[in-house]
Order: C-alpha cells, then sequence, then structure tokens
C-alpha cells in the first residue's frame, strides 16, 4: 500500500478500471441540506468514490452534489446498488435505470448486489442471484456501468454466481472492521482478484472506546478512526468511513502519513468479536 498517497490514489480491478482507495460512505446519510453539506465537504477534502445505495434513500442528493461540485467526471468514481425488491433480471434493470436517473448519471462506475437471496426466504437462491448478475453482466456490457459487483456474499454465495457468471465479480462489499475482520471472505476474494470494500469501518462508531485500540492508535499519533480505516486500507480493502461532520470527513480522510507495522496489525486481526452490526447474509429478514 506503499504507493497509496491520498483517498483519490486508485486500485486497479480486474477489469483493469480502477477504483479510488478510500470512499465516502453514505449508509445514514440524511437526504437534503446536510447530506448535500457533507457530500461537498467530501469532495472538498479530497474523497472521489461516492457509495450510495437505492435503499439508502439519499441517490438525489449524491445526484445533486456531483453536478454542483465542478469535478471532471473521470476523476469521480460513483457507486449504487440494487436493493432486496428488485431482484431477477427484468426487475434490476428497471431499478438501475431508477438510479440512474436519480444520480443524474449517464453512467455508473460500480453497480453491485446489495445483498444475496438469504437461503430460507428463497428456496432457489442460487438461480435468483444468478439471474440478478446476469442484468449486471448485460449493464456492463452496454457501457452503462463500469464495474459490477456485489455486497455482502461469503465464499458459499459468490461461487454459485461465478459458476454461472460470464463476467467474474470485480468487487465485494463486506462489514469490515477491527472486531469483525471476515478472514474467510476476504481470502477468498483475494485469491479470485475481487477487491474487498469495507462498510461500517469504524463499526458505526461502536469500536471506538475499545482499549487495545486506543493505545495503539496513541502509540502512532493517530484517532482510533484513523486506526480503524488504516486496518482497513494495508489489508486490501477499501474502507468506505461515513460521518456528517465536517472535521471527522477530514480526519478520515488523513490515513496515509502513518504505516502500521506487521505486529500491529496482528494484534488488530487477534481482536474478539467486537462492535458487529449483527446482519448476517444467510439470516436477514430484509
Ligand atoms: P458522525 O456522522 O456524527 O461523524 P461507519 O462508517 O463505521 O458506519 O461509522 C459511522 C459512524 O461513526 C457515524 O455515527 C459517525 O458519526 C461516526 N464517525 C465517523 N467518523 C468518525 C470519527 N473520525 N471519529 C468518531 N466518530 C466517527
Amino acid at each position: 500500500m506503499a504507493e497509496l498517497q491520498s483517498a483519490k490514489d486508485r486500485i486497479e480491478m480486474r477489469n483493469g478500471y480502477s477504483i479510488p482507495c478510500v470512499g465516502f460512505g453514505t449508509w445514514k446519510m440524511p437526504d437534503g441540506e446536510t447530506g448535500l453539506e457533507a457530500l461537498h465537504q467530501a469532495l472538498a477534502d479530497g474523497y472521489r468514490h461516492i457509495d450510495t445505495a437505492a435503499a439508502y434513500g439519499n441517490e438525489e442528493t449524491v445526484g445533486k452534489a456531483l453536478a454542483t461540485a465542478d469535478i471532471p467526471r473521470e476523476e469521480l468514481f460513483v457507486t449504487t446498488k440494487v436493493w432486496n425488491d428488485s431482484r431477477g433480471y427484468d426487475a434490476t434493470l428497471k431499478a438501475f435505470e431508477e438510479s440512474r436517473a436519480k444520480l443524474h448519471l449517464d453512467y455508473l462506475d460500480l453497480y453491485l448486489i446489495h445483498w444475496p437471496a438469504a437461503q430460507g426466504a428463497d428456496a432457489d437462491w442460487q438461480r435468483t442471484n444468478q439471474e440478478t448478475w446476469r442484468a449486471l453482466e448485460s449493464l456492463y456490457l452496454d457501457g452503462k456501468v463500469r464495474a459490477i459487483g456485489v455486497s455482502n456474499f461469503k465464499p458459499h454465495h459468490l461461487e454459485p454466481l461465478m459458476d454461472a457468471a460470464e463476467i467474474l465479480p470485480m468487487v465485494n462489499q463486506i462489514e469490515l472492521h477491527p472486531g469483525c475482520n471476515q478472514e474467510v471472505t476476504r481470502d477468498f476474494c483475494n485469491r479470485h482478484n475481487i477487491v474487498v470494500e469495507a462498510w461500517s469501518p469504524l463499526g458505526s462508531g461502536r469500536v471506538l472506546e475499545n482499549q487495545l485500540l486506543i493505545d495503539i492508535a496513541a502509540s502512532y499519533g493517530c484517532t482510533v478512526a484513523q486506526l480503524c480505516l488504516r486496518w482497513c486500507l494495508q489489508r486490501r480493502a477499501i474502507p468506505l468511513p461515513k460521518s456528517t461532520d465536517a472535521s471527522r470527513i477530514s480526519e478520515n480522510a488523513r490515513i496515509f502519513w502513518f504505516n502500521l507495522t506487521d505486529e500491529d496489525l496482528q494484534r488488530i486481526d487477534e481482536l474478539d468479536p467486537l462492535g458487529q452490526s449483527g446482519l448476517d447474509p444467510d439470516t436477514i429478514d430484509f
């Protein structure tokens, strides 16, 4: 990761398209003026990668912020996701057009399946995921999106999708933070050249009081939030921190002036489960 100097710097995906190494998360970012201010702040602080989703209800605000930001389109990287009520080929194509219209963009940079069809709720869940994926492949081949991927997929969800795929997923966005290190899924993704993105890289704030993290952060002179984000980066994952506070937005982009030692990375890897959302893709009921 030594070559990465700022949130704008990019990592190449399997198809040669590249993705800025830190993204601005927008889950729970309010729609409207507060969200708009946060997005403008993020863009001023050098974030070029914005992560939203149909289900977040703020695509229009993201679109407005991008349209008024005066940043060349090719510098920006915009992700959105198809929600669970729009799975399947036709419904996904329709959902994509709705998202694209709200975002006021000609093309998206990355489109993700938000959650795998959970087992139990859908007996034929592998096929459902494959049909949704076929729609993403067609959007990709039509040039409407530069890269496609999944979110919250474990290896046993990825395998049947990849078996049937013509185009392999370029990204898997998962919950990832100290205390939720997702070693099995990360290893699988690394072996298959799938870029990992980290949602809730701060455990939605739940990991910030942990004493080990406080002690390690003090030894570098960084904040615990910066430590969590740096740990993600050095574990080859793209963190997507969310904040609506101007100083915290800036803080979260300043993670390129220090380097965690292997020993400290491992101490963080080995933390007991901490700050997890409790959302398991195999048991979610939404
Ligand atoms: P706020 O928006 O008031 O800054 P995650 O990205 O893991 O979901 O975490 C988001 C939560 O963590 C939000 O509640 C956010 O609150 C808070 N947060 C974001 N950045 C920081 C930071 N640098 N220090 C402390 N809390 C933060």
